[in-house]
């Protein structure tokens, strides 16, 4: 049977990470939002200076079948600051290929990261979710996520492009 790993991305491993940012924004119904290249995808997350991690999640063929390793799934973080807590990550997205979801592979890779918090010196990492995506929802509750807009009343912001251009006078 086959089974699955996960394992820190390679460069290589870009145009799959591409292919699955595209289906979640797709999921998300906000496909019109990816601008991102694998290029950039490469310079930025394997350069000298990464400003991202990514874990994939792939399917290993069992022994004795000829197909190669499939890439399912990812989950992409970075290391951010809290002035309150420290050394934190940001898991800023993760994404299972519809036909392999419910089988654990999403719960592995939030584990993952959680280890990877905890050998880091993080003692929190956060992510978002868009509040109509109950299933993800229920699952981070069931692993053990507090709901931050629910108990303390957060909303996320953002200055982007032209608001950003207008404040920096160019
Ligand atoms: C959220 C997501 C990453 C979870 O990945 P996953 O591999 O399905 O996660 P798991 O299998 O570990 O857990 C999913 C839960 O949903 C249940 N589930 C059952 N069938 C399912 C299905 N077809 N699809 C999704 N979840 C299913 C699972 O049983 C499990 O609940 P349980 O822990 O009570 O058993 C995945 O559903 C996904 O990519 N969704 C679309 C993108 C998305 O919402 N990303 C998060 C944006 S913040």
């Amino acid at each position: 049977m086959a089974s699955v790993r996960i394992r820190e991305a390679k460069e290589g491993d870009c145009g799959d990470i591409l292919r699955l940012i595209r289906e979640l924004a797709e999921y998300e119904k906000l496909s019109d939002q990816v601008k991102i290249s694998e290029e950039a995808l490469r310079a930025d997350g394997f350069g000298e200076n990464p400003l991202y991690h990514c874990l994939v999640a792939e399917i290993l063929p069992a022994p004795g079948e000829l197909e190669e390793p499939c890439v399912v799934g990812y989950g992409l973080y970075y290391f951010i600051y809290s002035t309150w807590k420290g050394r934190s990550i940001y898991l800023e997205d993760i994404y299972v290929m519809p036909e392999y979801r419910g089988q654990g592979i999403g719960s592995k890779i939030i584990k993952t990261v959680a280890k990877v918090a905890l050998d880091q010196g993080c003692s929190q990492f956060r992510l978002a979710v868009l509040d109509w995506n109950k299933t993800a929802m229920d699952l981070y509750k069931a692993l053990g996520a507090q709901d931050l807009t629910e108990a303390e009343g957060w909303h996320s912001f953002c200055f982007k492009g032209e608001a950003m251009r207008e404040l920096a006078g160019r």
